[in-house]
């Protein structure tokens, strides 16, 4: 069968491969697609948010018959909808239930409502009223946009003046526009840091295996929050017990009251999850795989995702053979130097004699004059080993991160090491 992804990030990559291992999968097509994805499938500069170019696109590729959408703005903005209203099999949720990841106060209202564990929380609308709801709370303290912002959206405030400084920001300089028009004030939760994605059909959710996300800029967790500089899977300290207390009473719970609400959620549900002396809280929803969780995940599958996919999409996911290898995976991101902040882009990217176990998710590339290979954007390339243990796998990825290079590269020492 022939395939199209939409999206062209490091995760969109790493899907593309994924589908290219699968026997049943004759070509990829990605929109729009960059410089790694176009050596497996044909790219097409077309945004992930022009729908109508993306129908065009598929009107005339007659022999594609599976759609993948990846991204969290066109999930939010119904590409699935849209698509499958066409006659389209696509792989994503329908807008509805979306908007678990589109809207925090959706997301905390729903977990309020069917006792989902998560962070307490206020939300406001007028900026007076939030400031002054502010004010008698003790730092740190959570301030969320209520929308996609870009995974910029969460400001963790260390005392009341940066908490202020949220507020206005979002709420009277509208910094995230629409998305910050409305915020969820939250209780600040103390722990560690797992997630755990699904694949989920409306009916049955089979949880992946672990990971766990690196999201600060520099090494020991300094920096700027990014949209993630390395992460590892299996996550070191997320237990048995633990995960069946999260399937039962987080996972189960959410399908059900999705349901419930008329909003049967079908794809990938992510959980973004606190291990607190509290129990497993949730912090985040997300509608899609992880960008760069997906880049340790899907190496670690052992069966076929094309099957997956399907059974996803035909509510037969209680059928599915989901297995996964017992190896560890590390995947490092080299980053452009400013990141996330401003960068220069256009660099040449230098790559030599990479080990053959190795994987290279591209994320910001693209092909220039000549065929070279230039960075594109903050986040350039995930840089993947899998090995017996962390340690392994980690050791194997930084010592193929030395033949790479392209001016300002940046990127963590310590991916993998504080567990
Ligand atoms: P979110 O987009 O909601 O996942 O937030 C982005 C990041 O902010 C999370 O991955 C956490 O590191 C942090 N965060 C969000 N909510 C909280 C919270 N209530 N307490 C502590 N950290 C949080
Ligand atoms: N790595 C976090 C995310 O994909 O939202």
């Amino acid at each position: 069968m022939d395939v199209l992804v939409i999206g062209g990030g490091g995760r969109e990559h790493a899907i593309v491969w994924a589908f290219k291992k699968s026997p049943k999968v004759n070509k990829i097509y990605a929109l729009p697609g960059n410089a790694g994805i176009e050596e497996i499938a044909e790219c097409e500069n077309i945004s992930v948010m022009d729908f109508e170019n993306i129908l065009k696109f598929l009107e005339a590729h007659k022999n594609i018959d599976l759609v993948f959408v990846a991204p969290d703005d066109p999930l939010a903005g119904g590409l699935v909808d849209f698509l499958e209203d066409k006659g389209y099999r696509v792989f994503g949720p329908r807008k509805n239930a979306a908007i678990i990841e589109g809207s925090k106060s959706f997301a905390k209202k729903l977990m309020k409502k069917y006792g989902i564990p998560t962070a307490s929380y206020e939300e406001f609308t007028d900026y007076e009223k939030a400031l002054s709801y502010v004010e008698k709370q003790k730092c740190p303290i959570v301030i969320k946009a209520d929308g996609l912002a870009l995974g910029k959206g969460v400001i963790i405030a260390e005392n009341i003046d940066e908490a202020k400084q949220a507020l206005y920001d979002m709420m009277v300089n509208e910094t995230f526009k629409e998305a910050g028009k409305k915020v969820i004030i939250e209780e600040f939760l103390k722990g560690k840091e797992v997630t755990v994605l699904s694949f989920c059909d409306g009916k049955t959710i089979i949880p992946m295996v672990s990971s766990q996300d690196h999201k600060r800029a520099y090494d020991n967790d300094e920096g700027l929050n990014t949209g993630g500089m390395g992460t590892f899977s299996p996550s070191q300290c997320y237990t048995k017990q633990m995960e069946d207390y999260v399937y039962n009473n987080i996972m189960l719970k959410t399908v059900d009251a999705m349901n419930k609400e008329g909003r049967t959620f079908k794809g990938v549900l992510y959980f973004g999850l606190m291990i607190t002396d509290d129990g497993v809280k949730v912090l985040e929803y997300n509608a899609r795989f992880g960008d760069p969780e997906t880049q340790v995940i899907l190496p670690r599958l052992d069966s076929d995702f094309t099957d997956i996919v399907l059974s996803v999409i035909e509510g037969k996911l209680d059928k599915a053979d989901i297995r996964w290898k017992k190896e560890s995976a590390v995947c490092v991101i080299l980053a452009s130097g400013g990141y996330p902040k401003n960068y220069k882009k256009g660099f040449e990217i230098k790559i030599g004699d990479i080990d053959k176990d190795i994987l290279l998710f591209h994320a910001g590339t693209k092909k220039g004059e000549g065929g070279k290979l230039l960075t594109n954007g903050g986040r350039v390339i995930g840089v993947t080993a899998l090995g017996s243990n962390i340690d392994e796998a980690r050791k194997k990825a930084y010592k193929n991160i030395e033949k790479i290079y392209f001016e300002n590269m940046h990127f963590r020492k310590d991916i993998g090491i504080k567990l």
